[in-house]
C-alpha cells in the first residue's frame, strides 16, 4: 500500500492513563539510574504503571471517553480495531474485549487488534480508512492500549525508564470529503535490534538512528505525495519515544520544535498508545480545528513506520 490517499471524518478521541506514577526519582530506587540521565538522554520525567488494570480496561476508557465526549451513540460502531502488543490474553484479542465490555452485539461488527509496535495505532489508523472506503462499514472504534510494565525488566536499566501504560481512541466514519494521506511500511529486521519476549529487548542506538531518520524521510515522501507544505499542517504529533529523536526530527524538516506536540515527560513511551493519547491531549488543548492537516508519525519494532496527514 505505501503511499496513498484515502477519506475519513475524525469524530471523537479519548485518552486514559492508569493514576500511578512511577517517577524518575523512584526508578533511582530500583535500577542504577538517575533523573538527570533520563531526563537529559530522554526528556522523560515520570510514567504511568497500572495497577489491577489490564489492557482492555484501559481501552474501554479511552474508547469511553471519545464516545461520551461526542455524545455518539454506540450502536453506530461496526469496526473496531485496537493496536497493542500487551494483550491481556493471547486470544481473544484487546477490540474483542472492549468489545464485550460496550455490549455491542451488532451483526456483522469486525472487531481485531494489529500489531505492529509502536506503529500499530498509524496501521489501524489505514486498514480503518481502507475497510471504511470499502463500503462496509460506516463507523469506527480504533484504539492505541498498551500495558508494557507487563513485559518491562526493572532489572535493565536500559529498558524500564523508558516505557509506560496508556490507552487512546478515535472514532471515525466514513465521509469522502475528508482526506486522509498515508504513508506506512514494513521494514525487514534481521537483527532483531527491538523485539519482545519475556521482556522488551533493545538495541537503543540503533533504533535511534533509525527513527531520526524516518521521521523526516516518511514525512517528506507524505508532503510530496499529497502536494501539500508544512504552512497547511497545525502541528505534528510524532511517537513519543526520546525527546532528542524529535528534536532532531525537528532540525532535520527545518521546522520548530514547537510544531511537535510533546507529552513525553509525562507518559514516556506507551507505544501503540503514544500517538493517540498525544493526539486527545492537543485537541483539548487547542480550540477546535477546522480544515486544518494534523501530522502522525510512528516508527518501532517490526522495523516499522508510518506516517499520516488527518484533516479535520
Ligand atoms: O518505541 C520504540 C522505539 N524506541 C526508541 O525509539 C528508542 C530509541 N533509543 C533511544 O531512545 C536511546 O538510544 C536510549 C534512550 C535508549 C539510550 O540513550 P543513548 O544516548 O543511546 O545511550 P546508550 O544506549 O548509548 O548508553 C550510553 C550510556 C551507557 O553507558 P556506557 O556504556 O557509556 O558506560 C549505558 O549503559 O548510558 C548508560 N545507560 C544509562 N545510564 C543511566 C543506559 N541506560 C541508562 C540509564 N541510566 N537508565
Amino acid at each position: 500500500m505505501g503511499l496513498h490517499k484515502g477519506h475519513f471524518r475524525i469524530i471523537s478521541s479519548g485518552h486514559y492513563t492508569p493514576e500511578h506514577i512511577l517517577s524518575n526519582r523512584d526508578l533511582e530506587k530500583i535500577v542504577d539510574t538517575s533523573d538527570a540521565w533520563i531526563t537529559s538522554r530522554t526528556g522523560i520525567r515520570e510514567r504511568r504503571i497500572a495497577n489491577g488494570e489490564n489492557t482492555s480496561d484501559l481501552a474501554l476508557h479511552a474508547a469511553q471517553k471519545a464516545l461520551d465526549k461526542a455524545a455518539y451513540d454506540k450502536s453506530k460502531i461496526d469496526l473496531i480495531i485496537a493496536a497493542t502488543f500487551t494483550p491481556e490474553l493471547r486470544s481473544p484479542g484487546v477490540a474483542a474485549r472492549v468489545q464485550a465490555k460496550l455490549g455491542l452485539d451488532k451483526p456483522g461488527l469486525l472487531a481485531f487488534d494489529v500489531n505492529a509496535a509502536c506503529t500499530g495505532f498509524i496501521f489501524a489508523l489505514n486498514i480503518a480508512e481502507r475497510l471504511l472506503k470499502g463500503g462496509s462499514y460506516r463507523s469506527a472504534l480504533v484504539i492505541g492500549a498498551e500495558v508494557i510494565s507487563k513485559v518491562t525488566d526493572y532489572r535493565d536499566r536500559n529498558t524500564c525508564v523508558l516505557f509506560g501504560d496508556g490507552a487512546g481512541a478515535l472514532i471515525l466514519e466514513k465521509d469522502s470529503k475528508k482526506e486522509v494521506f498515508f504513508n506506512v511500511s514494513s521494514r525487514s529486521d534481521e537483527d532483531l535490534i527491538l523485539y519482545v519476549d519475556q521482556y522488551i529487548n533493545m538495541n537503543g542506538p540503533r533504533v535511534y538512528q533509525f527513527a531520526s531518520r524516518v521521521i523526516e524521510s516518511s514525512i517528506r515522501e507524505l508532503l510530496q505525495f499529497g502536494h501539500f507544505d508544512m504552512t497547511g499542517v497545525h502541528k505534528i504529533i510524532p511517537h513519543q519515544a526520546n525527546m532528542r529523536i524529535i528534536e532532531s526530527a525537528a532540525k532535520a524538516l527545518g521546522v520548530p520544535l514547537e510544531s511537535f506536540f510533546v507529552n513525553i515527560q509525562k507518559y514516556g513511551n506507551t507505544s501503540a498508545a503514544s500517538i493517540p493519547i498525544a493526539l486527545d491531549e492537543m485537541l483539548e488543548e487547542e480550540t477546535p480545528l477546522s480544515g486544518e492537516k494534523v501530522l502522525l508519525v510512528g516508527f518501532g519494532a517490526g522495523l516499522s513506520y508510518g506516517a499520516c496527514a488527518l484533516t479535520f
